[in-house]
């Protein structure tokens, strides 16, 4: 799905997620772990202000675990606590729900203290851009399927709680909020990984950025699926070498380079390249 982000709509989304932070205890900023800064939402922190907030990196099956580790710790150094999932098929999802309870425990104890015997279960919003995987985690977390609402700020439906075990609930409507698209770099890593569509970006200019970025950090990666003895330090070179092991040529038998594009990009979002991130911490620290 594809969603315009007007200025209009960013306010939009940002107040939509903050009416929804007033009926709860935790919100899970759903990040993607292959990228998890350019798969955040700029300005995050002023929309969830004082509110808990547990980091969850989805789609850790797919990104380097190495890299994963690194940022759950880069997290923690911050005072955040972050745990790395796969809504798609479960792993890590457990955790959940304990996590969260633990993260809200000081308040429960003052509900406790002023004499409620049981306190209700600990309450739960998901948030984060669009694609990252809030409506997969919803029907992991729900053990069922949830009827997506359309991707669009302002579509509202009657909100429910969705009950996880006994001690969690989550709103079956997540808070969708729009990623940084000011930097060109966060685009193209977007690009890369799926979460914007193709339609909105040169597939080539995109698979030039993940070609660069693959050369540099997972070169005997590109050297194994394209059986090259060597990668070209030039990009056209690269193309020239995949679109070649590949057969990708034009009626006139030069190199077909939305092929090889596709052939890339396709390889990367398959796991045909392995398990990829995109992103390391050392960047921002
Ligand atoms: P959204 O609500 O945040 O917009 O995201 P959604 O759950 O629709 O997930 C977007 C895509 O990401 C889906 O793939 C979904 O299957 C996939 N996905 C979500 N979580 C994970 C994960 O942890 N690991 C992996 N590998 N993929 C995940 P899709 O191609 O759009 O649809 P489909 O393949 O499920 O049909």
């Amino acid at each position: 799905t594809t969603i315009q982000w007007f200025p209009g709509h960013m306010a939009k989304a940002k107040r939509e997620v903050q009416e929804k932070l007033k009926l709860i205890d935790v919100a899970f900023e759903l990040l993607d772990a292959r990228v998890p800064m350019s798969s955040r939402n700029p300005m995050i922190d002023d929309i969830l202000g004082q509110k808990p907030r547990l980091i969850l990196l989805n789609k850790a099956d797919m990104a380097d675990e190495a890299v994963t580790e690194q940022w759950i710790r880069y997290f923690r150094d911050q005072g955040r606590t972050a745990i790395a999932i796969d809504a798609q098929s479960g792993t890590g999802v457990r955790q959940i729900a304990a996590v969260a309870k633990e993260m809200v425990k000081e308040k429960f104890d003052k509900m406790r203290a002023k004499g409620i015997k049981n306190p209700r279960p600990v309450r739960a919003l998901i948030v984060g851009i669009p694609n990252v995987g809030k409506s997969t985690l919803i029907n992991r977390l729900a053990g069922r399927h949830i009827a997506k609402t359309g991707d669009k700020p302002g579509v509202t439906k009657a909100q429910q709680w969705i009950k996880v075990g006994k001690e969690m609930e989550l709103l079956d409507t997540p808070g969708i909020l729009w990623p940084k698209f000011e930097d060109e770099d966060v685009g193209f890593k977007l690009a890369v990984t799926g979460a914007i569509k193709d339609e909105i970006l040169n597939l080539q200019d995109v698979a030039v950025y993940a070609l660069r970025f693959l050369s540099v950090h997972y070169p005997e990666r590109l050297s194994e699926r394209y059986r090259l003895d060597n990668i070209p330090a030039d990009i056209v070179a690269l193309f020239d070498a995949i679109g070649r092991r590949r057969g990708c040529l034009t009626a006139g038998g030069g190199i077909d380079y939305d092929k090889v594009a596709d052939i890339v990009l396709y390889d990367i979002r398959t796991e045909k390249l392995g398990r990829l991130s995109f992103e390391t911490p050392a960047a921002w620290t």
